[in-house]
């Protein structure tokens, strides 16, 4: 009886999709996906933003397969508040830091106007031709324009924040790697917004969180409010 139920937790395992996270949510734009934004001509999921060869550089990305639309993102577009007091949080220190992350991979389709852009790398497989059918995103809360000033700060070094304000936030879990789980970049320990999301769907919280936001736990992870 053991051997059978572990054979059937083994035939379980095999028969799920590798890819069952992206597959079929808002970021699965492949031809065949249940979502609505998706493209009519290219049935594949990853390639939408990474290829295997020819990928951007000059990003702490993976194998990007997208262009980066306007360049940097300006001081003056970062989030800044009279009550964001940290020095590691103020836009002329953390500017390098936000064009470093994550934010303008997210840009690149979220700013409303690059999701119909071509790709680095058409895939092979639909003939090397460029997506088909997309349209950019326009007038809901997904489209962020071309600034952050308004989005949750992000390019803080979070460690230095916390060492100033002990009272005001959760120490990190393991120096510069993670509060609570959720993951800190470079050597530094710095928040993208890759910290709060799973880009892929696996991270347990909707939409597309690194954990459930429920009681505002994800908030409370780190601001002892
Ligand atoms: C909507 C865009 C998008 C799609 C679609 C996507 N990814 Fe990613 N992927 C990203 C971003 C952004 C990152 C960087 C994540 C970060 O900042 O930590 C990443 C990181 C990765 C990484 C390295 C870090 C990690 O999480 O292990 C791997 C491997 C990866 N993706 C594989 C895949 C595969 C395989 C697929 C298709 C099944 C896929 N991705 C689909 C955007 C995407
Ligand atoms: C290849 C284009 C693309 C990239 C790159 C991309 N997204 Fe998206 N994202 C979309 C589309 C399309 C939607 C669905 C928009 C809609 O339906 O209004 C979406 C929706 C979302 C949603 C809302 C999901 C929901 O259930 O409502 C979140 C959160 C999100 N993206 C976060 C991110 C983050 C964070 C990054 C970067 C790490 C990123 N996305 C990168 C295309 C992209
Ligand atoms: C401090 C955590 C945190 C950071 C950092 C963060 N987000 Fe979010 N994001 C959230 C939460 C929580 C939600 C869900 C909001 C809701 O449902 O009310 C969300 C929602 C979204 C949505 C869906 C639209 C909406 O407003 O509900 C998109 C798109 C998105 N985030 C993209 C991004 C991008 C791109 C970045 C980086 C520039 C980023 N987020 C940084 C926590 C964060
Ligand atoms: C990974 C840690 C982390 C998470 C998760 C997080 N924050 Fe933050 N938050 C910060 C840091 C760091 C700052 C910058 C504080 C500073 O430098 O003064 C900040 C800034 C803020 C500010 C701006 C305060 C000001 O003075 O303008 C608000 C409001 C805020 N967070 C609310 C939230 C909410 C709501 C959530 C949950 C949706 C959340 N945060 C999740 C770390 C986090």
């Amino acid at each position: 009886m053991k051997k059978v139920l572990v054979l059937l937790a083994a035939a379980a395992l095999l028969a799920s999709p590798a890819f069952g996270a992206v597959r079929n949510s808002k970021h699965d734009l492949s031809s065949s996906s249940t979502a609505t934004i998706k493209s009519t001509n290219i049935d594949e999921v990853c390639v939408f933003c990474h290829t295997p060869h020819s990928g951007a550089t000059g990003l702490l990305a993976p194998l990007w397969n997208r262009s980066i639309p306007g360049g940097s993102i300006a001081a003056a577009d970062l989030y800044n508040s009279a009550t964001l007091d940290q020095t590691n949080s103020n836009p002329s220190t953390v500017v390098g830091a936000v064009n470093n992350s994550d934010a303008p991979l997210c840009m690149s389709c979220h700013d409303g106007a690059s999701l119909t852009d071509p790709l680095l790398n058409p895939p092979a497989s639909a003939g090397n031709v460029q997506p088909a059918g997309l349209s950019n995103v326009t007038g809901n809360a997904n489209v962020f324009g071309d600034t952050l000033r308004n989005d949750h700060p992000i390019g803080m070094d979070y460690g230095a924040v916390q060492a100033a304000d002990t009272a005001g936030f959760n120490a990190e879990t393991t120096a510069n790697v993670d509060v609570g789980g959720l993951p800190l970049y470079t050597a530094n320990g710095v928040m993208w917004c890759s910290t709060c999301h799973d880009v892929h769907g696996q991270g347990g919280g909707d939409p597309f969180l690194n954990m459930s936001n429920a009681g505002s736990a994800l908030c409370t992870t780190c601001h002892i409010k």
